[in-house]
């Protein structure tokens, strides 16, 4: 007999996950009973079993087997404590597409934005969430923030067909790259070339700080945005709270191999084990996966009853207000409602219309240029931890002058928190501990072998190199920014 059961694997999580798990299976399950859940573990009981990276082998092993995950949040120290779970999955599994969909059910759900409708494409593994953090001396601290050019490819090639695909007419990057010139620089250029690709979809950018403001004040100037991880989880946040409720908004995290699939929100602990969460980001969430999983009918149908429950006045409390509901609902009588509506239609919201597949596309990933700049090596940055008791930048720079003497290096300016204080510094500028040097090469050649010299004599005067930056050139062009305050 053919077996015709489809299997998910589920992992409920910390904090309110498993409510909202418990109320979305139950949802699932009464639509389709030919779904098969199994649970498996990550988070804080994966913690206590003794698993340091937070995902139980039965996960993993689900995963590879299923190929997709429904996962509830997790709850993630912030300051110290075990990496983020969320961030373990989406890089291992190389889910490097994170797509939230924010939308507005105004009058029923209220919302400052009615007819709210805006995707965030969320670059989902590069940025500062590499997690490469250093403390580098007493007072300083850094994060590095890669971004690199297969990562922007891949993922404002998918915002552009996610928006052919879903008839969606404009897509905005958003950066920061009148400040990170380099980083969020490629962001920006990358999208100004496939933007090319795509003249039926219109394109434009905005910097990061207005547009997070407009996304909140105006989103009906927004159809799809797409930007790098951090900016993108923060402007999601925004958008799904300004739709109605963060607890509304669903994400699909997509990779070559694999999906997962959550809510926006967090475990939210404030309310956990209350009966008061709102289930609807994690059943939006889990039905981007029917889709992906080609049961986009199945879909259909618990989406209309979802939107029937919440025409019908059924809310949770962050939805609830008494001019506009029936009647406050816990999380499991919520989807009591929902299963009751199994087979109904909203009265007057638009009627869920998605189809098999549409979610599942990834679009190769071809280099869009073969053309490989020339490299080359024209100096060096150094590091360095001093905390002479003056912290003055001539007396440094005296001993780096006399230490480079002879090398084929020249000290040309010093930074402080990337501020230059040598030459002709001023002395407002505050200098904490962490100097940068820089020093270009005096001749062409064979500069990264001469390097260590250098680094030799600056370590025989004593001082502490706490980090090294080559600085190249690509086709004559500085791989590299200037200091505030350089020429
Ligand atoms: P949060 O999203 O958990 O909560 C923020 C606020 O929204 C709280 O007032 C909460 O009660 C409310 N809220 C969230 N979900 C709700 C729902 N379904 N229904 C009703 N109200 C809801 O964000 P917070 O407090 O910053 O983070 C808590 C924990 O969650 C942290 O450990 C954080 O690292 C983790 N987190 C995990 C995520 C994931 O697993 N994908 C995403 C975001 C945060």
């Amino acid at each position: 007999m053919a077996n015709n059961t489809t299997t998910i694997p589920v992992a409920p999580g910390d904090g309110i996950g498993p409510e909202i798990t418990d109320a979305t299976v139950r949802i699932l399950q009464a639509a389709d009973p030919s779904l098969k859940f199994i649970y498996t573990t990550v988070g804080m009981k994966a913690y206590e079993s003794g698993i340091a990276a937070g995902v139980g082998d039965d996960t993993w092993q689900a995963i590879r087997d299923h190929g997709v995950l429904l996962k509830g949040p997790i709850t993630t120290p912030q300051g110290g404590g075990y990496k983020s779970v969320n961030v373990t999955l989406r890089k291992t599994l190389g889910l490097y597409a994170n797509m939230r969909p924010c939308i507005s059910y105004h009058p029923y759900v209220k919302s400052i934005h009615p007819g709210m409708d805006v995707v965030i494409i969320r670059e989902n593994e590069e940025d500062t969430y590499a997690g490469i953090e250093h403390r580098q001396s007493e007072e300083v601290y850094q994060c590095l923030k890669l971004i690199t050019r297969p990562g922007c490819e891949r993922i404002i090639r998918y915002a552009f067909e996610y928006a052919r695909s879903h008839n969606r007419k404009k897509i905005t990057c958003m950066t920061k790259d009148n400040i990170m010139k380099i980083t969020d620089g490629l962001f920006h250029d990358v999208f100004k070339e496939i933007s090319q690709q795509y003249p039926d979809i219109e394109s434009d950018h905005m910097i990061i700080d207005i547009g997070a403001a407009r996304i909140a004040s105006r989103p009906h100037d927004f159809d799809v945005v797409v930007t790098t991880n951090l900016y993108g989880d923060i402007i999601s946040d925004i958008a799904a709270e300004v739709s109605g409720s963060i607890g509304l908004a669903g994400s699909l995290n997509l990779g070559a191999g694999a999906a997962m699939f959550e809510a926006v929100h967090g475990s939210a602990p404030d309310i956990t084990g209350r009966d008061i969460a709102n289930p609807s980001g994690l059943l939006m969430s889990a039905l981007m996966m029917l889709v992906y999983l080609g049961k986009a009918d199945v879909a259909n149908t618990i989406h209309n009853a979802w939107l029937r429950t919440i025409e019908d006045g059924y809310h949770t409390r962050d939805m609830f207000k008494s001019e506009l509901s029936k009647d406050l609902l816990g999380t499991q009588a919520f989807a009591d409602a929902v299963i009751e509506r199994l087979g109904r239609v909203p009265l007057n919201l638009p009627h869920a219309e998605y189809q098999n597949n549409d979610l599942s596309t990834l679009p190769d990933y071809v280099p869009s240029t073969d053309n490989r700049a020339k490299k080359h090596c024209v100096g060096v940055d150094l590091f360095l931890n001093w905390d002479d008791q003056e912290r003055d930048p001539e007396i440094l720079a005296g001993m780096l002058l006399a230490a480079a003497n002879d090398t084929n290096f020249d000290l040309k300016m010093i930074t402080n928190r990337g501020v230059k204080v040598y030459p002709d510094g001023n002395p407002q500028t505050l200098k904490t501990d962490h100097w940068r040097c820089r020093f270009p090469s005096r001749v062409e050649e064979d500069i990264n072998r001469q390097i260590p010299s250098l680094m030799a004599r600056v370590n025989e005067i004593g001082l502490d190199i706490v980090k090294t930056e080559n600085l190249y050139t690509f086709d004559s062009e500085p791989g590299y920014s200037k200091a505030q305050g350089e020429g």
